[in-house]
């Protein structure tokens, strides 16, 4: 059930939000502490946070030193302190899902958090919020007090190889969710960053990659979702990218860094480099603050490059101070000299595999229920289940971003290949198998496991069983895209026979990014449950078996076709020589022009072109039936308020979305809120959501304007589950 709300916005209104400068107000007094430990540093001192090494012992490599520091904790990243002025070192991890696992080198273990999209799909910022504040407690027990997490990118292209690190494809729900989850990480007095600023949609061509793209499409999509993620969110860092925008790379951009990010939007932060993404030391002068494990750029351009430079030219002067201002602001403004995080500290990882487990549940994804296959029947006989290490674990991303649990992954299969890098590049699988987990719920079924391996001793063992459940992995790392979106070693057409052998088959997916599905008429059901985390097996079981009603709603759009996308081959696929560790060297020049589909990303394309995805942005169903209601949109207050009922027979959890569907009598489709409702059977909930008025306005080059006429809203349960506005 839907119903469309319509509203007039009277006159021209060019709005002036309030930018993070306001917010920044309460931290006048970081911003002074930082003014005046600046005014006590030496000339010496002033180069000392603005670049940093890479604590890892990988061969001769990234140490930039002799010998690590004593207080440096094996991670990503160290800026050296100084002891005199009480500042302390800045001990850097990775990542957006957890304290990565940087290939077993600390000897330690982590909770995993599901991937980003599982995150995106619970559509539950108190959740992520709560994740972030989980995954912040085990980095501070370890000793690092900067976390390189706040992935904010948005899904331009499903292909993109990193999509499992990110939140999706719309700016509300990802800049949204990426706020949460950066409050709560540094709610334990840690800086968060947000990342990978900005238009970083590709990986294999990430090094040198040069997106176009025009002020007005930028602002509106990608640049809005880290503008609300860093409102929401305050990070104390912005990692800036490898790529190119309009010809400058990302990292050494007077456009997005100091006219966007630091003036218009008055972040006091400051800007740290990704990993080998500095080449100039212009950069200094064009935003960024600090050079990350400089080592990996071939020199130290903010170190002693910075120094000779300050030394004969007053605006690298100027702008010395300037980093020192904001490295300084972000380490008082979240407490890291007075609430020091210390190696050591105890980890309650039950306590925080609940939490994990919590986003599973809430973010894995009906997509497919025929004849309410699901939830499974305890008393089912036989059952079996296919392929996916499913009696083993579930499978994680690959990259910086990997968590592993205590005594690592259950499975690893390494890539191979050689290189400092070569450790990171294996498909592991987290130590919760589905497989044991569905055992737990139903004693008395006889299950089997086939490896699905092969397509003959699958399609045996589907024909014996009542039901089958069939895992379908699809690992994705940092550094390389996918080439399509079909799943990997032959697993589409082992589904095909698998689910014409037997039609009560079960699909369970572990992807970090949507896949196309050919067999999917073929089978009963499809649960999409992402990369889902330290107790990802337990959250599937749980679902399969009605534990836990689903109610994940997809962050973004599954298409289905290649040829539904804004560029149905993959920019560069011809041209680039890829090394698979994520080094890839281009054919020749490379320029993707984000023009072609702009601000419409993803729903709002398939919008724009009259076509039908396979299963729309916000996707999601239920064990239970939802009915919403009543939609009232006042525009003064800027708020939607309707009613969402569970007119079904089990509890269950339904989100309720938002949509402009036409702004100033033109169609124009947008999430402008949205929000998760629990409901036990027959009981109704009214809800008030607020509107951003950035949602309904255009970007006219110096700031929002709102146009004037009549705007049009619908509320549904997906962005193709929407009723025309009545007049
Ligand atoms: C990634 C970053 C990461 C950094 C440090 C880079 O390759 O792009 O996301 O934080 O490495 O590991």
């Amino acid at each position: 059930m839907m119903i469309s709300g319509k509203t007039r916005v009277l006159g021209t209104l060019a709005l002036l939000l309030c930018s993070t400068a306001a917010l920044a107000d309460d931290d006048a007094s970081a911003s002074s502490r930082a003014a005046a430990t600046v005014a006590k540093m030496t000339t010496d001192e002033q180069t000392i946070l603005t670049h940093g090494i890479m604590p890892m012992a990988l061969g001769d490599f990234g140490s930039g030193g002799p010998k690590f520091p004593d207080d440096a904790v094996p991670g990503a990243g160290y800026i050296y302190g100084i002891p005199r002025l009480n500042v302390p070192s800045l001990r850097e991890t990775d990542a957006s899902l957890g304290v990565a696992y940087i290939g077993g080198l600390r000897k330690d273990g982590a909770t995993a958090l599901p991937s980003g999209m599982a995150m995106a799909s619970t559509w539950n910022p108190a959740l992520i919020e709560a994740g972030g504040a989980m995954i912040g407690s085990e980095a501070k027990a370890k000793g690092f007090n900067v976390m390189l997490a706040g992935g904010t990118n948005l899904m331009r292209d499903p292909r993109n190889g990193r999509t499992f690190e990110y939140m999706g494809e719309d700016p509300l729900l990802a800049g949204t969710l990426a706020g949460a989850a950066i409050r709560g990480i540094q709610s334990n007095h840690i800086i968060s960053t947000t990342k990978h600023f900005a238009l970083n949609d590709y990986e294999t061509a990430r090094d040198f990659a040069n997106i176009i793209v025009s002020d007005k499409n930028a602002r509106e999509s990608d640049l809005l979702a880290f503008e609300i993620a860093i409102e929401q969110g305050k990070p104390g860092s912005v990692m800036c990218a490898y790529n190119k925008i309009n010809d400058h790379y990302a990292c050494d951009n007077d456009y997005t860094l100091n006219k966007v990010l630091k003036g218009d939007w008055g972040w006091k932060g400051f800007v740290m480099s990704d990993w080998g993404a500095v080449h100039s030391p212009t950069t200094a002068l064009n935003g960024l603050d600090q050079q990350s494990a400089w080592i990996l750029d071939g020199k130290d351009y903010l170190g002693k490059i910075l120094a000779e430079n300050a030394a004969k030219d007053p605006a690298y002067a100027a702008r010395v101070k300037d980093m020192n201002q904001r490295v300084l602001y972000a380490i008082y403004a979240n407490k890291l000299d007075s609430d020091p995080a210390m190696k050591g500290g105890a980890i309650d990882f039950e306590a925080h595999g609940a939490v994990a487990q919590k986003v599973a549940e809430q973010g894995i994804v009906l997509l497919r229920n025929e004849g309410n296959i699901l939830p499974l029947a305890a008393s089912a006989k036989r059952i079996t289940v296919i392929g996916g290490y499913a009696d083993s674990g579930v499978l994680s991303g690959g990259g910086s971003s990997q968590v592993e649990g205590p005594g690592g992954p259950a499975v690893a299969i390494p890539l191979g290949g050689d290189g400092a890098f070569a450790l990171f590049f294996s498909q592991a699988y987290q130590r919760s198998s589905p497989l044991k987990a569905m055992k737990a719920l139903a004693p008395d079924t006889k299950f089997s496991f086939t490896r699905g391996d092969y397509i003959t001793d699958a399609v045996i063992a589907a024909k014996k069983a009542d039901v089958v459940v069939i895992f379908a992995t699809q690992w994705s790392t940092e550094g390389v895209d996918l080439p399509d979106l079909s799943l990997p070693h032959g697993q589409d057409a082992l589904i095909d026979a698998v689910a014409s052998a037997n039609p009560h088959t079960i699909v369970v997916l572990e992807n970090g990014s949507p896949v196309l599905m050919p067999w999917l008429n073929k089978t009963a059901a499809v649960l999409e449950s992402w990369f889902p985390g330290a107790r990802g097996g337990q959250a599937i079981a749980n679902i399969l078996y009605g534990k836990v009603n689903p109610s994940g709603h997809l962050p973004g759009s599954f298409p289905a076709s290649l040829d539904q996308l804004p560029r149905p081959a993959l920019p560069g696929a011809e041209t680039i020589e890829p090394d698979f560790q994520g080094k890839a060297h281009p054919g020749e020049a490379l320029t993707i022009d984000y023009n072609i589909e702009g601000a419409d990303i993803g729903y709002r394309w398939y919008a724009r072109n009259h076509t039908k995805p396979l299963f729309p942005f916000g996707f999601g169903l239920s064990y239970t039936s939802f009915a919403l209601s009543g939609l009232k949109v006042d525009a003064h207050n800027m708020t939607a308020s309707f009613t969402v009922a569970n007119t079904g027979s089990v509890a269950g959890d339904d989100v309720a979305q938002v949509y402009l569907t036409s702004a100033a009598g033109t169609a124009h489709e947008r999430l402008v809120g949205f929000q998760r409702v629990s409901l036990a059977p027959g009981t109704k909930q009214s809800v008030t959501v607020k509107i951003d008025p950035r949602l309904l306005a255009e970007w006219n080059g110096t700031g929002w304007t709102v146009r004037g006429g009549q705007y049009s809203f619908a509320l549904g349960t997906s962005a193709a589950d929407l009723q025309p506005a009545i007049s």
